[in-house]
């Protein structure tokens, strides 16, 4: 029961902790102190109830606890399933004081704090995250969102929760290939701030993959250190933030593509940032072996390493016009100046781009049928 590390998320008064270790979910000791009023709605999904919710529901004994349980899948992150949340806490008199916590992966996170920042115009809530991908990224910092068909994640708000508590050992029953996507979400951080950590993780490879428990607390840790760090510079993304995106534009674009849900988050992030380090070679910022390494080390991680052969440049063009981060029409990239450094910029000619975009299968030399994706 006890905890391994808490890590602090400064934001003045809006600070709160991340707890990291094994069996946490079982512990009241960590819920209570998050909690102000009587009434607690627990979120999550059919495939995480059946496997925690018991637990959790064990450490809230104190408290007046209602639990929805909605769909599996990012299909289901839209307003419509939003409401579902609306409805059960209407429908069991939630007021004002009450908590809702977020028991589940990135889907069930982000949901669920949109929710919590709408609801009687804004409640408490605790991220509980249960897989790799929510314990190293979207549970961290307050990005909240549901997708729209015309665009991933954009109608959403900031909204941080009171307390993040992840719990290492419930990531013993994630799909392999959940816990691959995940894996995608801490090579971003070494890419963008920590070259130490890239080298970690090339040292550390196979036992993450393996479901190592020390060596997935330690990438929980580091991710979370990265993280926290970002955020507490740049709350709402208006500079340096936006380097936590780096793959994404060209993996949104993937995700959209092929409808959500067909790619994972994590899967269509591995490809964006071999796009994205693609292009950071040919301006000159790395050399084709680092993209040629970081393209083994995904592959090594069972990820994708090049996006879907169908998708053509137009496909990637108009997909990330709808981009969070292009400004007054100008789209603008996270690109490497080194391993272990990102920036933000518009600064590429639009063949540099094309480029990369028509190198497809042949980013980095290694081809589609060297990656895990089937469909
Ligand atoms: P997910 O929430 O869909 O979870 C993946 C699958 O694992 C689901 O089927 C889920 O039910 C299942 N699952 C969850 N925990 C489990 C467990 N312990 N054992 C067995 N199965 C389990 O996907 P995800 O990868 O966690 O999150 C992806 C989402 O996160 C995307 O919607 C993405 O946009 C979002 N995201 C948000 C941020 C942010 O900053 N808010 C950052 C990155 C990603
Ligand atoms: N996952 C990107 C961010 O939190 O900013």
């Amino acid at each position: 029961m006890a905890i391994m590390k808490t890590l602090t998320v400064d934001l003045a008064d809006r600070s709160y902790p991340i707890f990291i270790g094994e069996s946490l979910i079982s512990n009241p000791d960590l819920f209570t102190p998050y909690i102000n009023g009587k009434q607690v709605m627990i979120v999550t999904n059919t495939t995480v109830a059946p496997l925690y919710l018991e637990q959790v529901k064990s450490s809230l004994q104190h408290f007046s606890v209602d639990e929805v349980i909605l769909p599996d899948g990012e299909e289901y992150k839209n307003l419509d399933t939003l409401n579902l949340i609306f409805d059960a806490l209407l429908s069991k008199r939630h007021n004002r004081t009450t908590t809702l916590i977020a028991l589940g992966g990135g889907v069930i996170g982000d949901m669920t704090g949109f929710a919590a920042s709408c609801y009687q115009r804004g409640v408490d809530f605790i991220q509980v995250p249960t897989t790799l991908l929510s314990q190293v990224d979207s549970s961290v910092g307050g990005k909240t969102a549901v997708n729209h068909p015309l665009g991933k994640n954009m109608i959403g708000a900031f909204y941080q929760p009171k307390a993040v508590i992840a719990d290492i050992s419930v990531l013993k029953t994630l799909p392999q290939r959940e816990l691959s996507a995940g894996i995608a979400e801490v090579v971003k951080y070494g890419l963008i701030c920590n070259q130490d950590f890239y080298q970690w993780l090339d040292a550390n490879m196979e036992a993450l993959v393996a479901f190592d428990t020390q060596a997935l607390s330690k990438a929980v840790e580091l991710s979370c250190l990265d993280k926290a760090a970002v955020v507490a510079q740049d709350e709402k993304e208006g500079g340096i933030r936006a380097i936590l995106n780096l793959g994404h534009t060209f993996g949104h674009a993937i995700e959209t593509n092929q409808g959500y849900g067909v790619w994972l988050h994590g899967e269509a992030v591995a490809a964006g940032m071999v796009m994205a380090a693609d292009m950071s070679w040919r301006l000159g910022n790395i050399t084709l072996q680092e993209v040629q390494h970081l393209q083994q080390l995904l592959k090594r991680a069972q990820l994708p390493c090049v996006p879907p052969s169908e998708m053509n440049n137009q496909d990637f063009i108009d997909l990330m016009q709808v981009d969070k981060k292009v400004l007054d029409g100008q789209l603008r990239l996270v690109l490497l100046t080194a391993i272990g450094q990102a920036l933000v910029t518009s600064d590429f000619s639009a063949e540099t781009l094309h480029q990369t975009l028509a190198a497809g299968e042949k980013l980095g030399c290694l081809t589609q049928s060297d990656t895990s994706i089937t469909q």
